[in-house]
């Protein structure tokens, strides 16, 4: 699905907000667990450490501070909100949804609330199904969320996905402005890739022996993430008439310090304009593109007139990018 914000009303973003969980793991507390090294984790994905839920900490948890920080940025409460999407794959439990539960906890009493599915990529198609909602006049103003607590769903024996992954979420208030904001939106999915990255068991499909972790084909996803990553963005910005030179800031899904750098190379952005945290954070599937927004809002990268440029992959097969005229000036 490839389209142009041409009709209906402008949509923007107009608050965000962030949180991970307080407990970091180093490369090297992993490899108490499992036969690994710090080095190969930095050479390989360069990541150096990761957040990591407390038992007793569940998606809401997180989305929860990170939703009241956006709505506080957008100057507006909980009962302003009249939509909740949350982009995840590990909710709080099948049903009630997160967002359910979160709309009760922020007193959105008029607000419809669901939970997204689309891997890593969700946040990407949350803001899309937000915007289009918006632009048609059917909501207000929205609260989109993506986030994820993966530690819960890792096998923490298989050092070939328990490097990869960390904790965390981020919102953003959706609202309608006079111009400026999002500019069109490119979403996929090739279902015939979903077994290179999957969690068999977590669902009504039996299995002879479920173990409920995720699973990965790490050369396939890798060869996989390159290839979209490129094309998605090349698309879109195509679509909307825009130069690669005229992005001001890139925020690709944060999965591997490699396939950003290989994106980034393809699509000749010049790298001051990346925003990176994969260092820090790890994977944090459909939390890494609204963290990686929020580092960029916190280091004064993201002006009024700004042209951003997001793009994410991950399980389905799934891939998406936005583009958006950033319309709020950065409180530094
Ligand atoms: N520590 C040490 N050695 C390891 C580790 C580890 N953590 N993991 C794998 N190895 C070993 C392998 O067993 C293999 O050993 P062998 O040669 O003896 O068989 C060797 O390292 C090389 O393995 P490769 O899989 O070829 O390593 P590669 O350079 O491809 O890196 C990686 C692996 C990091 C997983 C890479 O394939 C990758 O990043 N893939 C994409 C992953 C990804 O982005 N997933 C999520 C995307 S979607 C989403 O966000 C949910």
């Amino acid at each position: 699905m490839i389209g142009v914000a041409r009709e209906g009303l402008p949509v923007t973003i107009a608050g965000l907000g962030c949180r991970v969980p307080d407990r970091v793991v180093t490369n090297d507390e992993l490899s108490q667990y499992v036969d690994t090294s710090d080095e190969w984790i930095r050479e390989r994905t360069g990541i150096r450490e990761r957040r990591i839920a407390a038992p007793e900490e569940a998606l809401s948890d997180l989305a929860l501070p990170a939703a009241r920080k956006a709505l506080e940025r957008a100057g507006i409460e909980g009962a302003d909100i009249d939509l909740i999407i949350v982009a995840t794959v590990t909710p709080d439990m099948a049903f009630p949804s997160t967002a359910a539960i979160l709309a009760d906890r922020l007193g959105a009493v008029d607000a419809a609330a669901y939970d997204l599915s689309a891997g890593c990529t969700g946040f990407m198609y949350a803001l899309a199904q937000g915007y289009g909602m918006l632009a048609a006049g059917l909501a207000k103003r929205a609260l989109v969320v993506g986030g994820d607590v993966l530690s819960r769903i890792l096998d923490w024996t298989d050092r070939s996905t328990l490097v990869l992954f960390g904790d965390g979420a981020g919102a953003v208030v959706l609202e309608t402005a006079d111009s400026g904001g999002f500019l069109g939106f490119e979403l996929g999915a090739d279902g015939s890739g979903g077994e290179n990255l999957w969690l068999p068991g977590s669902g009504s499909r039996i299995f002879e022996d479920p173990d409920r972790h995720v699973k990965m084909n790490g050369r396939e996803v890798f060869k996989f993430a390159t290839r979209v990553l490129v094309q998605s963005a090349e698309d879109l910005l195509e679509r909307c008439g825009v130069a690669v030179a005229d992005v001001d800031v890139y925020v690709p899904h944060q999965a591997n310090l490699r396939i950003i750098d290989h994106a980034t190379r393809k699509l000749g952005i010049p790298s001051e304009r990346v925003v990176i945290n994969v260092d820090r954070y790890g994977n944090t599937s459909s939390g890494s593109i609204p963290l990686a927004l929020a580092d960029a809002e916190a280091d004064g990268r993201l002006r009024a007139g700004s042209l951003v440029l997001m793009t994410g992959m991950g399980a389905g097969l799934t891939w998406g990018s936005a583009l958006i005229r950033w319309t709020k000036e950065t409180a530094v």
